[in-house]
């Protein structure tokens, strides 16, 4: 059995003021109806006030349990690499998860899969899980290559991982044209794609690994439209933009 997994993808947005009190107003109403994973993922710099937030509202009501995800990390364990971060700096914050080739690093930070397939190795050499991000341009879509183009990512992406660290792996299947645009894949072209995914992990390593590993949609997933969405069999969860960011909104996704 897969247990579905709901991450909220802050991305450049809540300073750490907005971040803390987001946790605070989450925990006030919090209710895990359908037992889920739950992380949310803020900028660096608000990691550390989330985590002191959780810590206080889980001293208080032990089913509070919102792990934390970081949005991006350098592959290098420490040295002369300014601005950037390492798994290891994360860890010691608490994080356990990481967004990794998400396609605004790929499109508007030139990440290609190559450096993306060592943050995923070096992620998984330091403790954290990495969240994968695949997913083709409307483009590569309309010219009918869109399953061609993701599984190559998922291929790049896993280059050389071995098959005992693939239960630490979760994939989110983002079409980039879903991003932020208010157009959300249909519940079966998201179905369609991620069970493609799944057959190919299959061939990559085996059944039993195809069948556990959690394959998330994101891409304007909202409130009005994740039921639909968490039906399909082979979505085991979102990973939500826009609508992660307002308590109100996270709980209602939360509690689909
Ligand atoms: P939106 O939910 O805002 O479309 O963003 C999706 C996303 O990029 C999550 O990583």
């Amino acid at each position: 059995m897969r247990r579905p997994f709901i991450a909220g993808n802050w991305k450049m947005n809540l300073d750490h003021n907005e971040a803390s009190s987001f946790i605070d107003e989450l925990s006030l109403k919090f209710k895990n109806k359908n037992d889920i994973e739950i992380a949310v993922c803020p900028s660096f710099t608000s990691i550390r006030s989330v985590a002191v937030a959780a810590e206080k509202e889980k001293e208080k009501n032990n089913h509070f349990n919102i792990k934390i995800g970081a949005q991006n990390i350098y592959f290098e364990k420490s040295g002369a690499f300014t601005g950037e971060i390492s798994a290891d700096m994360l860890r010691a914050l608490g994080v356990e998860y990481v967004i990794i080739g998400h396609s605004e690093r790929r499109v508007i930070f030139k990440e290609d899969d190559e450096l993306i397939n060592k943050k995923i190795k070096s992620a998984l050499a330091n403790g954290l899980k990495p969240i994968l991000c695949v997913g083709e341009t409307l483009e590569i879509r309309e010219k009918g290559k869109a399953v061609e183009f993701t599984l190559n990512q998922i291929n790049s992406g896993l280059d050389l991982i071995d098959i005992s660290e693939i239960k630490n792996i979760t994939i989110a299947y983002e079409p980039i044209w879903a991003i932020g645009t208010g157009k959300t894949a249909t519940p079966e072209d998201a179905q369609q794609m991620c069970s493609s995914i799944r057959m190919k992990i299959e061939k990559l390593y085996k059944k039993e690994i195809a069948e556990n590993i959690i394959i998330q949609y994101g891409g304007s997933v909202k409130p009005s439209n994740i039921s639909e969405i968490m039906e399909m069999p082979d979505i085991d969860g979102a990973l939500v933009g826009g609508a992660s960011i307002k308590s109100d909104d996270f709980l209602a996704l939360i509690n689909y």
